[in-house]
């Protein structure tokens, strides 16, 4: 089946016994035992396993190729299951351009437990030179957040593969539509499904892909269930609904991004743009070979600093200033002041998630930002 028509169907369950078309949301906590000691229905307790988890876990599995995936209550949840799951004195190889709340988390929650390097990814002899005896993974983001740097997923899960190190791709950025790391070598897949698998900004949630089901990703799934940050049937169900249209969505988001970001590189006000769909991009050749499409990300550098940066995203009328992505509204935010005082992202960074809007809208509302 197509990617469109696995979107639709593969998160789905015709209702046995009212036969509704659309799956109802089982908000039941525990599920009946039979005589035997059995469970007819297939489920014994939420925490464990639901209906609707089932079938949100079902569609991403699918649409990313993998043999199993495994859903929680947030992208960081998904994340902290790896990083639980590697057991203490793990080596890390991180991104250093690495989504900050999971950079956070590696840094102060497993502080004294796992070992963590942030590398420059999108250079291959960085990445072999930061390898010690206790690498267990290499945990990537093509593209980065909030730079857009384009890692090559093939020769990385190739580095890897040599050294038996596994890899996990937070994919969140490019969804399973534009990118699919799995195919590309990677043994794990991350998502943020508070993103684009949502679609609409109202809910939160983090997914994993396994290409196999081994005794690592038994451990996840352990982690999953015991300790229990798993999402509520009803955000599973807005999470399946959202990734209904999906592929028609992303299509429209990298389409507007595209637009906004050759209008952007031809202002006068713009030092740089930052998406991996330009030319002149360092990582457009990579990102060529192993995405569909560029998605709908995007940063750029406001001629200035903090101040002029602020000021453009203090002047939108149809953007809404705000954090996130991937929702179907287009949201601009100053980066550095999300990141806090830590951050390396340049002062004069704006990050867009262009949204589904008339891209002549949203070119004209930054245009009168810009000045
Ligand atoms: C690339 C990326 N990964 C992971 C996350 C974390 O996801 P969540 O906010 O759902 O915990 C985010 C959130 O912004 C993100 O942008």
């Amino acid at each position: 089946m197509k990617i469109e028509t696995i979107a639709i169907h593969a998160g789905n369950k015709i209702d046995g016994n009212t036969g509704a078309a659309i799956q109802p949301i089982t908000l039941s906590s525990t599920f009946e035992r039979g005589e035997d000691g059995g469970y007819p229905g297939g489920f014994i307790y939420s925490r464990a396993d639901n209906p609707n988890r089932k079938s949100l876990e079902n569609v991403v599995a699918k649409l990313e190729g993998a043999k199993d995936a495994a859903a929680f209550s947030s992208g960081n949840a998904a994340g902290a299951a790896i990083f639980q799951a590697l057991g203490p004195n793990s080596h890390v190889i991180a991104p250093d351009d690495m989504y900050h709340g999971l950079r956070n988390q590696l840094i102060q929650v497993f502080e004294g437990i796992i070992e963590v390097s942030f590398i420059d990814l999108s250079n291959i002899n960085a990445i072999k030179n930061a390898i010690k005896p206790n690498t267990r993974l290499i945990w990537v983001e093509t593209p980065s957040n909030p730079l857009l740097k384009i890692s090559d997923l093939k020769a990385i899960t190739k580095l890897a593969k040599a050294n038996k190190i596994m890899v996990a791709c937070d994919n969140t950025f490019s969804s399973p539509i534009f990118q699919r790391p799995l195919d590309l070598g990677c043994d794990l897949v991350m998502h943020s499904s508070t993103k684009y698998f949502g679609g609409h900004s109202d809910v939160i949630g983090g997914v994993l892909a396994s290409k196999k089901i081994d005794d690592f990703w038994k451990k996840v799934r352990n982690v999953q269930v015991l300790s229990g940050a798993v999402p509520s049937p009803f955000d599973c169900y807005l999470t399946v609904r959202g990734i209904k249209t999906l592929p028609y969505r992303m299509r429209g988001h990298a389409y507007n991004a595209g637009l906004v970001a050759e209008f952007l590189e031809s202002h006068k006000e713009v030092e740089k743009v930052f998406y991996p769909g330009l030319k002149n991009h360092p990582g457009h050749e990579i990102a060529k070979s192993q995405m569909s499409a560029f998605g709908g990300m995007l940063s750029f550098l406001v001629k200035g600093g903090a101040i002029e940066a602020r000021k453009v995203a203090n002047s939108v009328k149809v953007f809404t200033q705000a954090t996130s992505l991937g929702g179907v509204e287009s949201l601009i935010e100053h980066r550095a002041s999300i990141e806090g005082p830590e951050t390396k992202t340049p002062q004069n960074l704006i990050r867009i998630s262009v949204g589904l809007e008339n891209y002549e809208d949203l070119i004209q509302d930054l245009n009168q930002a810009l000045g």
